[in-house]
């Protein structure tokens, strides 16, 4: 059992916090927004995050897991402490965008300064490599006496599904520094190890800076596969084959394996993807190695969303004055998280198009107010939002539209109903004969059965 503090509740900190006090752990986290820990307290968790709410109510009541404000308490308190605060990226006014790591930096400069005793300072925010060595730094200089190491354990836990993750990771990685003769410090590995005995997992026991790039590596590379997956979608589309078919046959390759990310579609957004690429872009710059390839994966992904667009055009044929119901706007099932989301672009262009949007989201409402304010209609729910429209835009893959009663949504809509699937959810054989015109990325269009057509 070890007294841990997790600096920043995000997705990260609050999940990582829960997670190592239902382990047995004694942990405080610590978050600078009042309300937000105020809230906490009362066990009310600020994102949508399946099954962590009742994991920080468990762990609260079971008084292994608290929420402070109290940064001085926090830090004297813990022998380990998680830095995990956000690293947005900053705005570029030219070139891929840098994550601004200003946040990690007071947090190192906090626990420099309030440090009462030997420290495990570990970085857990996605993060350029070479960060845990400036941690170190800034550790050293504010605090002279020296009396901490500095470690990097990165964190691959996927949102919509951190809670299972977490609990079930496929590895934890954990990078510490070197002594004088290149040997990994005993001292912060052996306390790193402790506090993951109860993790049924490899543990990879490596240096800060190779931890740092397998976070990063590991994201650029299913990223990767994701735009590789996207590009053969407009080959197949080009020359009648069915990208499905071909990621299954591709999938069947042990090399290649059934979880590959190879699910065509509209492109990858969230927090991590991007700003993880734009990062190992930028350091291969600095260090003058050819950085193309990482990005042709940005430029093949932003140009799917305006792939999916023309194809919606061609579709429609004009937009002005469409019905369209826009379907999903987090950038994947089971989050309501927004960012980079490939909905705001899709949205907002068709509504600059003149089409009449209506949007629908199981979770993410709130947060799409403040990116489409009064251009849009907001749906309450999936009726709502298809009934009278001309078409149907699918942009986030949700179970509830996966399991939507397709017969009675095309009687709801107007005729011809149009149906443009971003996800490739559906059988396009099996929209005909519902009476759709169906559209998918990287599969013939499908007309509706001729006896459908009508009705
Ligand atoms: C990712 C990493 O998976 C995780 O290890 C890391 O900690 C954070 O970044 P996340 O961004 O939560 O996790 O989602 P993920 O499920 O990996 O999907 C990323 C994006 O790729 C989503 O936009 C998703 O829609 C897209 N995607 C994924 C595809 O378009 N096709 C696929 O086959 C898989």
């Amino acid at each position: 059992m070890k007294n841990v503090g997790v600096i920043g509740t995000g997705y990260v900190g609050l999940t990582h916090g829960a997670i190592l006090a239902e382990k047995g752990n004694n942990v405080i986290c610590y978050d600078i927004d009042r309300e937000k820990i105020e809230r906490l307290h009362k066990g009310q968790i600020p994102i949508y995050e399946p099954g962590l709410e009742q994991l920080v109510r468990k762990n609260l009541g079971e008084q292994r897991l608290e929420f402070t404000t109290n940064k001085d308490f926090c830090i004297k308190e813990s022998d380990i402490l998680f830095i995990c605060v956000n690293t947005p990226p900053k705005q570029s006014t030219g070139g891929l965008r840098k994550a601004d790591l200003s946040y990690v930096e007071h947090a190192a400069r906090d626990i420099a300064e309030k440090m009462n005793g030997y420290k495990i300072v570990v970085d857990k925010s996605t993060v350029p490599i070479r960060t845990g060595e400036k941690i170190y730094e800034t550790l050293k200089k504010f605090h002279p006496p020296h009396n901490f190491d500095v470690v990097s354990n990165p964190e691959f836990l996927r949102e919509g599904r951190a809670v299972e993750d977490s609990m079930n990771p496929d590895r934890i990685v954990i990078g510490v520094m070197r002594d004088g003769e290149g040997n990994l410090l005993e001292t912060p590995l052996e306390n790193m190890r402790e506090l993951y005995q109860n993790f049924n997992t490899k543990i990879v026991e490596t240096d800060i800076w190779s931890a740092e790039l397998i976070k990063l590596a590991a994201n650029a590379y299913l990223a990767n596969q994701v735009s590789f997956i996207n590009k053969i979608a407009e080959l197949c589309a080009a020359t009648g084959a069915d990208v499905s078919e071909v990621a299954k046959g591709m999938r069947l390759d042990r090399r290649i394996g059934q979880y590959a990310f190879l699910n065509a579609g509209i492109g990858f957004g969230g927090s991590c993807f991007p700003k993880d690429i734009e990062s190992l872009h930028n350091i291969m710059m600095e260090e003058q190695i050819n950085p193309e390839l990482l990005k042709q994966v940005l430029e093949v992904n932003n140009a799917q969303k305006y792939y999916f667009l023309k194809m919606i055009e061609e579709g429609l044929w004009t937009i002005r004055d469409k019905q369209i119901a826009a379907l999903g706007l987090a950038f994947k099932p089971d989050t309501d998280d927004m960012r980079e989301a490939p909905s705001i672009e899709i949205v907002n262009k068709l509504n600059d198009e003149g089409a009449k949007v209506r949007v629908y989201d199981p979770k993410a409402m709130e947060q799409a107010r403040s990116h489409f304010g009064d251009n849009v209609t907001y749906a309450k729910n999936l009726e709502e939002a298809v009934i009278g429209t001309d078409a149907i835009v699918l942009i986030t893959e949700w179970d509830e539209f996966k399991n939507m009663d397709l017969e009675s949504t095309k009687k709801m809509m107007n005729t011809p109903a149009n149906f443009f699937d971003g996800r490739n959810v559906f059988n396009p054989k099996k929209m005909s004969e519902i009476g759709f015109y169906y559209y998918s990325i990287g599969r013939p269009h499908i007309e509706p059965r001729k006896e459908n057509k009508k009705q």
